[in-house]
C-alpha cells in the first residue's frame, strides 16, 4: 500500500520504552563535549546515528527510491575542481555580505528543518541559540516542534546577550485554508521574522513516519490537517484533497499581496519557473531539490544554478541547498552564482550529538573551512568568488 501524506505528519505513536537506534542499541545521551574525531560538519553524521531513534534517523536521512538525487547532489560538488591562487593580498579578507538589505557575517544559513525535538528536547530553541552565537541566519520551519514565537524569542534573547545576531526567517508551507496560511504569516511578522521563505517543492511527498509522542507541529495546533493514505482501490493521489494543495501561481500572487516582507521561493530548479516567480514578486529564490527527499532522479541545484542566475539576472539573490557539507562546497556554489547556501541535515546531526554546542561547533567548522578555502583561492571578499576559482577542464 502506498501512503501519500501531506508534509504535515499527523500520526502519533504511543510512548515506547523500547525505542532503539538504527544499530539496535538504546540511543546515546546528548554529549557535553565535542568528540575529537569531529573535524568537519560532515563528521557529525556518523556520531548522530548513535543518538537518534531508528525511525527518526530514517526520516532525517531519507531520500527517495534509489537515493539517486541524494547521491547526485554530492557528486556534482565533488566533480568540480578548485584552482588555488596562492599569491594574492588577502590580509584584510572577510566573509560579510548584504542579503535582502540585511548584513550577514557569512553566506552560510541554516535551512528549515522540521521537528527538531525528534533529536533533542530543546530542538529549534537550541539550534536558534547556536545560530545566533555563530552569527548565522536561520530559517524556521512551519513544522517546527517549538512555536515560531518561542523560537523567535530564543533568537532575540541570544542575540541581545551576545551583542550580535543574524537574520531569522520563517518558512511557510501553505495550509489547506488560506485563513490559516494568513494566520501563520501574521504570527511570523509579529514575532519579528524578517523574510518569508515559501517552499513549493514538497507539498506532496511520500511518507510513513509516525511522529513520536511529545513531538508535534507546534505552529499548527488547532488547525485542521490533511492526511491521505491510499487504499489499493480508489484514488491514489489524483482525485484526492491533496491535489488541492499543490502550489499555483495564484498562490504566489496571493502571498505577495499579503506580506510586505521579502518573499523567497524555495525549491526552484528551472530557469522558466525562476523567471516567472521573480516576475510575480519573489525577491529571492532558493535553488534546491529539498535535499533529495521528494523525487528521485532530479537534477542537482548546482547543475542548474548558472542557468537560473542568467535567467533572473544579478539583482535577484539566489540561495542554494542540497548536499552542502564543506567550506569548499560553499565556494563552489558562490562561484556558480549563489549569494549564500543553506545547510540541512548536518544541523540535525550536530544537534543530536551535542545539542547547542554541537550546532555551534558544526557552524564554526564550516565557516573555518570556508575562510581557509577563500584564502587559498585568493579571495578577499565573497564577491571575489567568481567562476575563475574553478578549474576548467581543457576542451578536447
Ligand atoms: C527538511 N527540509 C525542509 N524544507 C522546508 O522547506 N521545510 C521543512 O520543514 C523541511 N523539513 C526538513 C526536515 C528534514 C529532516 C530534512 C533533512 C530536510 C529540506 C531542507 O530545508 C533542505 O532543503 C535540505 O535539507 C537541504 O539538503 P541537505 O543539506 O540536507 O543535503
Amino acid at each position: 500500500m502506498y501512503g501519500f501524506i501531506h508534509v504535515i505528519f499527523l500520526m502519533h505513536s504511543a510512548p515506547s520504552a523500547s525505542s532503539l537506534n538504527t544499530l539496535g542499541h538504546p540511543p546515546r545521551e546528548v554529549l557535553r563535549h565535542i568528540p575529537s574525531d569531529i573535524t568537519s560538519a560532515a563528521d557529525y553524521e556518523c556520531h548522530a546515528i548513535h543518538h537518534v531513534e531508528a525511525g527518526a534517523w530514517k526520516h532525517i536521512q531519507g531520500g527517495t527510491n534509489q537515493n539517486l538525487t541524494l547521491a547526485h547532489n554530492r557528486a556534482t560538488f565533488d566533480r568540480l575542481r578548485l584552482l588555488p591562487k596562492p599569491i594574492a593580498d588577502v590580509r584584510h579578507a572577510h566573509t560579510s555580505l548584504q542579503l535582502l538589505g540585511h548584513p550577514l557575517s557569512n553566506p552560510i544559513l541554516l535551512a528549515p528543518v522540521a521537528y527538531q525535538r525528534l533529536v533533542h528536547p530543546e530542538g529549534e530553541l537550541a539550534t536558534m541559540r547556536a545560530a545566533m552565537a555563530l552569527q548565522t541566519g536561520m530559517v524556521v520551519s512551519t513544522l517546527s516542534s517549538h512555536t515560531l514565537e518561542d523560537i523567535a524569542q530564543a533568537g532575540q534573547a541570544a542575540a541581545a546577550e551576545m551583542g550580535h545576531g543574524a537574520p531569522r526567517w520563517f518558512q511557510l508551507y501553505l495550509q489547506p485554508e488560506r485563513a490559516h496560511s494568513l494566520q501563520l504569516l501574521r504570527r511570523a511578522e509579529a514575532a519579528g521574522y524578517t523574510a518569508i521563505v515559501w517552499t513549493v517543492d514538497a507539498s506532496i511527498k511520500r511518507s510513513g513516519f509516525p511522529l513520536p509522542y511529545g513531538v508535534d507541529a507546534a505552529n499548527l495546533r488547532g488547525m485542521p490537517a490533511t492526511q491521505h493514505t491510499s487504499p489499493l482501490q480508489g484514488p491514489i493521489l489524483f482525485g484526492t484533497p491533496l491535489m488541492q494543495q499543490t502550489p499555483t501561481w495564484d498562490d504566489l500572487q496571493w502571498l505577495r499581496a499579503h506580506t510586505q516582507l521579502p518573499l523567497i521561493v524555495k525549491g526552484v530548479l528551472s530557469p522558466a519557473i525562476a523567471r516567472q516567480a521573480v516576475a510575480l514578486g519573489a525577491n529571492a529564490l532558493v535553488v534546491s531539490n529539498h535535499g533529495g527527499r521528494v523525487l528521485d532522479g532530479v537534477v542537482s541545484p548546482l547543475e542548474v544554478l548558472p542557468a537560473i542566475a542568467q535567467a533572473v539576472g544579478p539583482t535577484i539573490p539566489l540561495l542554494l541547498d542540497s548536499g552542502v557539507r564543506y567550506g569548499t562546497d560553499v565556494v563552489k556554489a558562490l562561484a556558480l552564482g549563489a549569494s549564500a547556501v543553506l545547510i540541512g541535515r548536518p544541523q540535525m546531526h550536530a544537534l543530536a550529538t551535542a545539542g547547542l554546542l554541537g550546532v555551534a561547533h558544526m557552524l564554526h567548522l564550516l565557516r573555518a573551512e570556508f575562510e581557509l578555502a577563500m584564502a587559498h583561492l585568493g579571495c578577499a571578499t565573497v564577491t571575489d568568488i567568481t567562476p575563475d576559482v574553478l578549474w576548467q577542464r581543457p576542451q578536447a
